[in-house]
């Protein structure tokens, strides 16, 4: 067999782990394995709690962590912590901030808190007699869970109410028991989770202690118990909102010239499948960001959003904008299931670090700040996208690449900014152009 097939690599101690991969799978193993060590945390004791977050990790893969400042939210300042390895997206957020700073900053209101947990069991029986049964069963499920769930009730949270649910027409015996919680500053994940699996088991001994149930009645199978990541009862709203007369011109536009682009360019995204997922992405731009730098989960925060865009059965805007009445008003509903305690959030040495910047929230002001910054980050996007064009930005960071790429000096950067402020970026161009220098420089 290749020795690039390994048994029992999780059993491997880290530099078993690197050896193996650098020898089979790079062209210089101690190039390779240098650079792994140059990204490991000179601090034993932190590596050894990164180590611990995931498997197998031989070392770190850095992304920049970045403030956006300026974020006016409620009348309150926030200098926004963002882990994204984009460029132009934490200058787009902080100009967007500060944009709106001049008019109020954002206003934010939480519109839900509860999330959903699902069991999924397989039953042929009369589902009538276990409807008819739920108010019982759900009070023996809540005494059968009251050690998981104390906890969480001092906290104000809890199981909120289940329903049962039939799916037979689609799936045959298919039956769901779905639950609704609030799990507070947490995620809640791991509380859900917990809770749902219990549920499963006393369900399942639930109906073989049934008088009046025939023998197939008595036989449930559970087939999954998990948290739904789809959170719609878990939003938030963030807008920002302006009179006509006190907007400013933006550039060469006129304020209400500007304010109807936007506004058609929103409507275009609402209309529009294909612009709508660019749109969206625009907002997670600046949504993962701050959910990654929280040590929150980005995959979860996504998943539910994409959902959450197609929930009338098209896929449209996350973002709303219009212009009545001499005001012009965009805003963003956002599912958002979010923590502040639990999980990595106090783990991850930044991630604890960015909970510090922000104030310590809880997780309903640290939806309120995310979705601030989603739709700063779309306000930006589409700003650009119907007045200067969006390469226009992207260039700046984009020659700064370049140039660092090539090894230019200061002086050559200087000149090569002012040389393609008015020109089109490219490898080729900037590497021309820095040969040119250094031809001129040595005359
Ligand atoms: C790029 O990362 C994001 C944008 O494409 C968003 C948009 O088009 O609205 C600029």
């Amino acid at each position: 067999m290749s020795t690039r097939f390994v048994n029992g690599f999780s059993k491997f101690d880290k530099s078993e782990k690197t050896d193996w991969l650098t020898q089979n799978f790079t062209d210089d193993p101690h190039e390779a394995q240098q650079l792994l060590q140059r990204f490991a945390c000179p601090d034993a004791e932190q590596q050894r709690i990164l180590d611990g977050f995931s498997e197998n990790t031989l070392t770190n893969f850095p992304m920049p962590f970045g403030i956006a400042p300026n974020f006016i939210i409620n009348g309150n300042t926030y200098a926004v912590p963002m882990v994204i390895e984009e460029s132009s997206v934490v200058a787009a957020a902080s100009a967007a901030a500060k944009f709106w700073s001049r008019y109020g900053g954002f206003k934010t209101t939480i519109l839900g808190t509860e999330k959903v947990g699902q069991v999924h069991f397989r039953w042929r029986g009369n589902i009538a007699k276990l409807r008819a049964l739920l108010p019982h069963l759900e009070r023996h499920l809540r005494a059968e869970t009251a050690d998981l769930t104390e906890r969480m009730e001092a906290r104000g949270g809890g199981i909120l109410g289940m329903e049962l649910l039939d799916f037979t027409a689609e799936e045959p015996d298919y039956y769901q028991l779905r639950v609704r919680f609030d799990t507070r500053d947490s995620m809640g994940a791991n509380f859900i989770n917990s809770v749902l699996e219990r549920f499963g088991a006393v369900l399942r001994d639930y109906v073989c202690d049934q008088p009046g149930f025939t023998e197939d009645e008595c036989e449930l199978q559970v087939l999954m118990c998990i948290l739904s990541n789809y959170t719609p009862e878990c939003t938030v709203r963030a807008e920002v909102r302006v009179r006509l007369e006190d907007l400013k011109n933006v550039g060469e536009l006129e304020a209400r010239e500007f304010a109807d682009r936007i506004a058609t360019a929103v409507r275009i995204a609402r209309i529009d499948p294909y612009r709508a997922v660019t749109h969206n992405k625009g907002i997670y731009n600046g949504v993962d960001a701050v959910v990654l730098a929280t040590g929150n989960d980005f995959r979860a925060i996504e998943a539910a959003g994409h959902a959450y865009a197609a929930r009338d059965g098209r896929y449209r805007s996350l973002s709303y904008c219009t212009v009545e009445d001499g005001e012009f008003r965009m805003w963003l509903d956002l599912p958002l299931a979010l923590g502040t305690v639990g999980g990595l959030t106090k783990l991850h040495p930044l991630a604890k670090l960015s909970l510090d910047v922000l104030g310590n929230p809880g997780a309903e002001e640290l939806m309120q700040i995310v979705a601030a910054v989603g739709l700063a980050q779309n306000f930006a996007a589409v700003r650009s996208l119907v007045t200067t064009g969006i390469q226009r930005g992207h260039m700046k960071m984009h020659l700064q690449n370049i140039l660092n790429h090539l090894g230019a000096t200061a002086e050559q950067t200087t000149a090569a900014t002012e040389y393609f402020a008015e020109r089109t970026v490219s490898h080729g161009a900037v590497r021309a152009f820095l040969a040119e220098e250094v031809a001129a420089a040595r005359k």
